[in-house]
């Protein structure tokens, strides 16, 4: 979706769009609009749209209203958000190839404004990449919004949000893709493309590099698999020349069979979004390179295909991680912890961050816990979590912090090796946060969100149709501008 600014309303332009708030309807509106809203029950809530047919300059004019909600509520940026997803929503397809959304008069600030812009914009996305029989009144037609009467300095509080949701787009892709499409290797190769030239550097360690570092808790996972396994790193310096950078750092199952503790084959499609963790990071990544943040960023993700083979790990094994500590490999399906404690131990060597925060589609027990409203977070520091828990909050990625403690910790001693990949069946989340837990220095400030119920949606939300949602982008976008660039 192309978003232009324009001083002047486009003459003969078809469909002209206006936001209104809750009971309040946007000035100077023909009063067949007007009373055609009003006798429609048109309130201005969050999302709603009215739509009508006016005569303008001598021709015909599709006019949309869409409701931004309550200006004084506490949720005015989703009110906002809301307002240009629904338009979208409501003209995705409609055959109109362009809109003009008209501000002028509408009370809003030019961040105000920039919200309705990425609601418009994010809305937008679909993958539509394999559907060749699409008929005509299924594809997209809307291509292009010009914003006239926008209020000053929205043009440059847009770009910034521009580079956000391009970050979101990408994490969609990646999400949304199958994994005969995305594995690791294509993985990696889809980031190099997207960061070239940008002054990002990317670092990749292949299997040997890492059987090198003594990586065999992360290499154990992808024993099964025909596919090669990788470390990406994207590294990001904006900031002061020397500062330690900040770390996010991604699961990237790019295919979850479960390996021998195969899964049950129906909805084992899901597990294609398994790399939902390191996406949502190769995605913010691309959103903090594009905007330029003022910060130094390391995105670290593990990239691993998970499959049984005659070479795949059994239950029961045991696997030294890089840090030395060995695991009982009780069930080959918690494989996300494998992955990540390598990933993490790595990535606090190699970078020595201010803090760390990891991204997982880690386990069903937290989807048990929380649905699909908020993700699992888990840390170490209260000031770490706090600040993640209001960016969460700032952005519309919502976050629930969980316990962790030592009796939790207790459930994943092994009478064989250090620990066990699992603990009984309650607490599964916890136990897995708990393992991670086991990986992280003293004194480094940690967190860990468990993304299980977040990445893929199976009902349109806010900004998002079903599919692929890109959560995680905006809360690490909105993390480092309140952390480090304030
Ligand atoms: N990738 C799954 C977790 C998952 C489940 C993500 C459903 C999204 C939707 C993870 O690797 C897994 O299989 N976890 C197991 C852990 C169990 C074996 C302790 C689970 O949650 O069942
Ligand atoms: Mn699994
Ligand atoms: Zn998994």
């Amino acid at each position: 979706m192309k978003i232009e600014f324009s001083q002047t309303n486009p003459a003969n332009a078809k469909l002209v769009a206006r936001i209104a708030d809750k009971g309040a309807m946007p000035a100077g509106l023909e009063t067949s609009l007007a009373e055609g809203a009003k006798t429609a029950r048109f309130k201005g809530n969050p999302g709603q749209v009215f739509e009508g047919f006016v005569e303008r300059g001598g021709s015909v004019v599709r006019a949309a209203i869409a409701g931004a909600g309550d200006p004084k509520g506490s949720d005015r940026r989703t009110g906002l958000e809301k307002a240009g997803a629904a338009l979208t929503a409501k003209f995705l397809t409609s055959g109109e190839t362009s809109m003009v959304l008209d501000l002028s008069d509408s009370g809003l600030s030019a961040n105000e404004a920039a919200s309705v812009l990425l609601g418009l914009r994010l809305r937008s996305w679909r993958h539509d990449e394999y559907r060749t029989k699409l008929k005509e009144e299924q594809k997209i037609t809307l291509s292009s919004v010009t914003v006239t009467g926008a209020p000053e300095g929205t043009e440059a509080t847009w770009a910034d949000a521009a580079a956000v949701a391009t970050g979101v787009e990408f994490t969609r892709h990646l999400v949304a893709e199958p994994a005969n499409k995305v594995f690791p290797l294509s993985f990696v190769a889809k980031c190099q493309e997207k960061f070239a030239g940008t002054g990002a550097e990317l670092i990749v360690l292949d299997d040997d590099q890492m059987a090198e570092l003594g990586m065999h808790s992360l290499l154990g996972v992808g024993l099964g698999s025909e596919q090669p396994s990788r470390i990406l790193a994207i590294r990001w310096n904006g900031g002061d020349v020397g500062a330690k950078p900040m770390c996010f750092v991604g699961k990237g199952v790019t295919f979850d069979t479960g390996g021998i503790s195969l899964k049950p084959g129906a909805g084992m499609e899901d597990m294609k979004w398994d790399m939902g963790g390191a996406g949502a990071v190769a995605g913010a990544m691309l959103a903090l390179v594009t905007r330029k943040a003022k910060a130094n960023i390391v995105g670290v993700m593990g990239l691993v295909e998970n499959m049984p083979d005659g070479k795949a790990q059994r239950p029961g094994d045991v696997v030294t991680s890089m840090n030395g500590q060995t695991i009982e490999v009780i069930n080959t399906d918690a494989e996300g912890r494998l992955v990540l404690c390598d990933a993490l131990h790595w990535a606090q060597q190699e970078f020595s961050p201010l803090a760390i925060i990891d991204f997982a589609t880690l386990t069903g027990a937290i989807i048990i816990a929380l649905g699909n409203e908020y993700a699992g977070m888990y840390s170490n520091d209260d000031d770490l979590a706090a600040k993640l828990d209001a960016a969460g909050k700032a952005s519309g990625d919502h976050l629930w912090r969980m316990p962790l403690a030592p009796a939790y910790d207790k459930l994943i001693d092994s009478p064989i090796a250090d620990m066990k990949n699992v603990g009984p069946r309650g607490a599964g989340s916890i136990t897995a946060a708990q393992f991670l837990q086991r990986f992280i220095a003293k004194g480094t400030p940690w967190a860990h969100c468990d993304i299980a119920g977040m990445a893929w949606a199976d009902k349109a939300g806010v900004t998002w149709d079903k599919g692929a949602t890109g959560y995680g982008v905006r809360l690490m976008d909105q993390y480092i501008r309140d952390t480090l660039e304030n």
